[in-house]
């Protein structure tokens, strides 16, 4: 397996594949890899002619009170696990790679930055946008793969390349699950084995709202609330928000239609997780 350090080394042997016509697809990551990483570099692989896995823990999308520091981080595994995915090139570049003194440049899209993560998250979103951009430029990729867990980075990501352009496609890759229902995480790994237990209730609020649309219910303030009572039965969860939003604009829908998303977030004691779901499945 290659592994790439500096912008400069990957855009070199980007450009060179590119010369040669075959065709780039990225997966952006920060890293410590689960089964839901791999599904999305088993996507690439099958998009496209190389896969490039850029492994980079972001601190401009980090707010000053979360997690940068604790971040799970295993490099070795890491490479490990891209290794057997066969012949995917590594891009890891460090802190003064990707924000060398004097940077001060940020990508912003504006509405769907707003609401939902963006609400409790301010300047998250550019630091994902921001960083995403500059992955894009130095690795130069055909295609990107993102998991649709970040329901709301991905359809930001969608504007702006559309907004800004870029000449890259976006394909999004479902939730990866792991069997009893619960969506892979790398955060997954701060949970105790109680507040996994209590975790659950993400997947089976969604699962429980569905039953209700196709029992023919669709007024979505009485949907949420039906949620709520589910999500507050556990002690150890604290409500984020529940939100029943359009799946392109985010907007809230007053009544739930097939492109509705029902899209939430919990601490499950300082663990922050979010989940989501299409509620009418055709
Ligand atoms: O989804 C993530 O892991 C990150 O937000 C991303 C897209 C790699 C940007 O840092």
């Amino acid at each position: 397996m290659k592994i790439l350090r500096t912008a400069a080394e990957m855009t070199a042997w980007s450009n060179q594949e590119n010369s040669q016509g075959r065709t780039i697809c990225l997966v952006p990551t920060m890293g410590f890899f689960h089964e839901g990483h791999l599904s999305l570099m088993r996507m690439a692989a099958s998009l496209a002619d190389h896969v490039v896995v850029s492994l980079f823990v972001n601190p401009m999308q980090f707010g000053p009170n979360e997690d940068l520091e604790g971040y799970p981080r295993d490099f070795a595994r890491d490479c490990d696990l891209v290794e057997r995915q066969g012949g995917a090139v590594l891009f890891a570049p460090d802190h003064e790679e990707m924000y060398p003194e004097g940077f001060q440049t940020q990508v912003l899209v504006r509405k769907l930055t707003s609401p939902l993560c963006g609400r409790k998250r301010p300047g998250h979103f550019v630091g994902v946008t921001t960083v995403v951009s500059k992955l894009f430029h130095i690795v130069k990729p055909r295609i990107a793969v993102f998991g649709e867990k970040d329901y709301q980075q991905l359809a930001v990501i969608r504007r702006m390349t559309q907004d800004l352009n870029m000449d890259i496609e976006i394909k999004g890759h479902p939730i990866v699950r792991e069997p009893d229902g619960l969506a892979m995480s790398s955060r997954n790994s701060y949970l105790s084995a109680g507040e996994r237990q209590a975790a659950l209730c993400l997947y089976k609020s969604i699962e429980a709202c569905r039953e209700q649309v196709r029992k023919g219910k669709r007024d979505s303030l009485r949907l949420i609330d039906g949620i709520k009572i589910i999500l507050q039965s556990h002690p150890a969860v604290a409500i984020e928000y529940v939100a029943i939003v359009d799946e392109i604009t985010l907007t809230d829908c007053a009544t739930v239609d097939r492109h509705s998303i029902l899209a939430l977030a919990v601490k499950v004691g300082k663990t922050r997780l979010i989940d989501n779901g299409k509620l009418i499945i055709e």
